[in-house]
């Protein structure tokens, strides 16, 4: 535990840790105590409608892709599976699984194609224990881009031997030039699926190539790809997973801190992602076009605004940067008062020249919703520059 009036070296004064905490988070911090658009509270929800405060603002900073947190069939399952199960059987997964948990991981595994999959309760417990179980005393090559928990899962990995190098984003001669480098094995490459803020896919195939001619190099098999993902969000649930094949299960099972020892997740999270799965068999291709279209719209709106984004996949996380990242707070008031809620992408969470804010579409955001946006955006254009290129 920390002392709060702990002083650290040379005479500094009782606090001084904490104010040097603050001033290096100092961008952030500002935002915290002044906008609405960040640490709010939400009193209640109404579709992607939601109140702060007195005010209510339409949604578009839920990552509820495909809005099944609204979904009647999702929520109208949910009490039964709590019936059986109670709210929460607090065993780890080591001591017992309730029948949910197989019966998910046979469905997802089907559903991905993958030879097995494991699940734990979140993707920050996945990169922080399955990161440094695969990594061992080798080497990681991190795309410069990858999640923040991706790069503490490798600082944890280097605790435990583990050399960490850092690859320019998504680019496959860079890797190439570190993997002819850094030979010590076992050599693992971690890198985002979708970014979560250029909403852009990695440069898979090509990556992927290059790690198996370097892997086939070496006379080990090829067909290592192990692939993480969350139910927090698309699934609406507390739950995550690790798609990869049966002996990597096995060695996870009896290796992962969060396996062994963590609390599971929710009755409802395991309820809700059982659910979701059937859900989206029968209608999830309809939820996904519904959701291209609306995401369609935003995107070509701002192409006619001559506004620049970071994303060129379509997929429904678009990021608007500024021309000057010094107009964020005002921007994001603006939006505000216009009654739409956005994510701000703030310094150092994004580099300088990318501050702005990011728009996350849902199925359940209405078309009326995204028209209400799209006016909103050009009211702001006329106020806030908008980066151009
Ligand atoms: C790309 C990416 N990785 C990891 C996470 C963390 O996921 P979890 O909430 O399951 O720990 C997020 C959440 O925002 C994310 O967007």
């Amino acid at each position: 535990m920390t002392e709060l009036t702990h002083s650290t070296g040379s005479g500094a004064a009782p606090g001084n840790w904490l104010a040097r905490w603050l001033s290096a988070c100092a961008d952030l911090e500002d935002l915290f105590s002044h906008h609405h658009l960040l640490d709010a509270t939400i009193e209640e929800i109404d579709g992607r409608r939601i109140r702060v405060g007195e005010r209510w603002l339409i949604d578009f900073a839920s990552c509820n892709y495909l809005g099944l947190d609204l979904d009647r069939e999702v929520i109208e399952a949910i009490p039964g599976y709590l019936d059986r199960w109670g709210t929460h059987p607090s065993w780890s997964r080591m001591l017992g699984n309730p029948a949910l948990y197989p019966e998910i991981e046979g469905r997802l595994t089907e559903l991905l194609g993958a030879p097995d999959s494991l699940l734990l309760p979140t993707l920050t417990h996945i990169h922080a224990s399955v990161i440094p179980v695969l990594a061992s005393d080798g080497t990681i090559f991190v795309d410069s881009r990858a999640h923040k928990t991706v790069w503490d899962g490798c600082v944890a990995a280097r605790a435990h031997g583990a050399t960490v190098v850092r690859y320019a984003h998504d680019d496959p001669e860079a890797l190439a030039r570190l993997l002819r480098r850094h030979p010590k094995p076992p050599r693992l490459v971690c890198m985002d699926g979708i970014n979560s803020m250029t909403g852009n896919p990695p440069r898979l195939p090509e990556l992927l190539a290059l790690a198996r001619a370097f892997v086939r190099h070496l006379g080990e098999t090829y067909d290592q790809l192990v692939l993480t993902g969350g139910f927090s969000k698309a699934y609406s649930s507390l739950l995550a997973f690790v798609a990869c094949p049966p002996e990597l299960k096995r060695l996870l099972k009896i290796t992962a801190p969060p396996y062994l020892y963590s609390g599971p997740s929710p009755v409802a999270s395991l309820a809700s992602a059982l659910v979701g799965l059937q859900v989206n068999e029968a209608r999830g291709d309809d939820l996904r076009a519904v959701l291209w279209a609306r995401t369609r719209r935003v995107l070509d709106h701002l192409e006619k605004l001559g506004a620049f984004t970071l994303n060129r996949s379509g997929f429904p996380i678009v990021e608007v940067p500024l021309a000057d990242a010094d107009d964020l707070a005002k921007a994001g008031r603006f939006l505000v008062d216009q009654g739409i809620y956005v994510t701000l992408a703030f310094y150092p969470g994004v580099p300088r020249e990318e501050v702005g804010f990011r728009v996350q579409v849902t199925a359940a955001n209405t078309d009326d919703e995204v028209t209400e946006l799209l006016v909103a955006l050009d009211r702001l254009a006329d106020v806030v520059p908008l980066r151009r290129g």
